[in-house]
């Protein structure tokens, strides 16, 4: 999944820019509109302020994409505060030049609060009060595929062979942090039952919470928490490829041009982000967690409703649309 995804020629990712949106394979909270970023905006204001308004402060943007995220929030923000945009340093790790490349473009109009960077590590020596977050990106780390048989997990690991290609084979486990990830699961699993687990996040979150001295991290994505997750029915986890707006369940088919992900186990993340002296604050699905953000925008509008905007808040919001598959899992130090 990291080479078919990350490999910085033949990787899903590094070879275009289009995948997200109507042209591209997937639509994300993004695609809906500018209103995602400009509620972001409106919270991240607020931490700011209820941090007693720091001279430096720092947001970290992870997988921004091709930058219009960013653009959104910085455009809101802008105009929301004039105060808290010019204290803001808006940082953006990014490790593949061509979304580097598209970052910068977008972000022209910003280019004096942005700072983009290869590697989110370059932060640690300067840390600030901030916000990390990110919209769909703990989906996108990989995982690892695993099988219950005879009362134990295997792991479905991927060969290569000369006749048949990338072929599955289940291997006994001996990596001890896949070990460890998967000893709070229990043994009630049916026999061939299959689902994910990811052991990265705690490296994924070690630098960012490095490069803030305090504050949020806030991460959207469709998920559960444990139980959910591994519940027994749900026999065949939660891999899915997309392409072209289809969905599929065979990630061996065309590595680097199909995009994998997996569902995020939010306990999982949790537990990481202790270990590193932050605390969950706040489990939501994105339809609340996004109404109670709103609440100032949905009174301002009151009399003067924008229909475009609202729109784009009921599709965000809607449980029938992405207001309930997705959560916002909140981080505080
Ligand atoms: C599904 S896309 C989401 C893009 C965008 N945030 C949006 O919502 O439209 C996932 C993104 O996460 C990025 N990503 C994956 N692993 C990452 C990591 N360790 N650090 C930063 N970004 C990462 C990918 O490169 C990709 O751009």
């Amino acid at each position: 999944m990291a080479a078919a995804l990350y490999h910085p020629e033949a990787g899903y990712y590094a070879r275009g820019i289009r995948q997200v949106g109507r042209g591209g394979d997937f639509f994300t909270s993004v695609s809906v509109g500018p209103l995602l970023g400009g509620l972001l905006a409106r919270r991240f204001v607020r931490e700011w302020s209820e941090a007693g308004k720091p001279a430096r402060w720092r947001i970290v943007e992870c997988g921004a994409h091709d930058g219009t995220l960013a653009a959104d929030v910085l455009a809101e923000l802008g105009r929301l505060s004039a105060a808290a945009f010019r204290a803001l340093e808006y940082a953006i790790p990014e490790p593949l030049p061509v979304l580097r490349q598209a970052q910068g473009e977008t972000l022209r109009p910003f280019a004096d609060c942005v700072r983009h960077l290869a590697d989110v590590n370059e932060l640690a020596a300067d840390p600030l009060p901030g916000i990390a977050f990110g919209n769909e990106v703990l989906d996108a780390l990989p995982c690892h595929l695993i099988e219950w048989r005879d009362g134990q997990w295997c792991e479905r690991s991927v060969a290569l062979d000369e006749a048949d290609g990338f072929t599955w084979r289940l291997m006994a486990i001996n990596d001890p942090r896949l070990r460890a990830a998967l000893e709070p699961l229990g043994s009630a699993f049916p026999e061939g039952y299959r689902s994910e687990a990811r052991t990265g996040y705690h490296d994924f979150l070690a630098p960012l919470a490095r490069s803030l001295s305090s504050g949020l991290m806030l991460w959207l994505d469709y998920g559960f928490e444990r139980p959910e997750y591994y519940h027994p029915a749900r026999r065949e986890g939660t891999l899915r490829t997309f392409a072209r707006h289809r969905a599929g369940d065979d990630p061996l088919r065309c590595p680097g041009e199909l995009d994998i992900t997996a569902h995020v186990d939010f306990t999982a993340v949790a537990e990481a982000a202790e270990a590193l002296g932050w605390q969950q604050s706040a489990l939501r699905s994105q339809g609340a967690w996004l109404t109670e953000t709103a609440r100032d925008w949905l009174l301002e509008m009151e009399g003067k409703p924008q229909a475009a905007a609202l729109r784009q808040f009921k599709t965000l919001t809607h449980p029938a649309q992405l207001g309930r598959a997705f959560q916002a899992l909140e981080l505080r130090r």
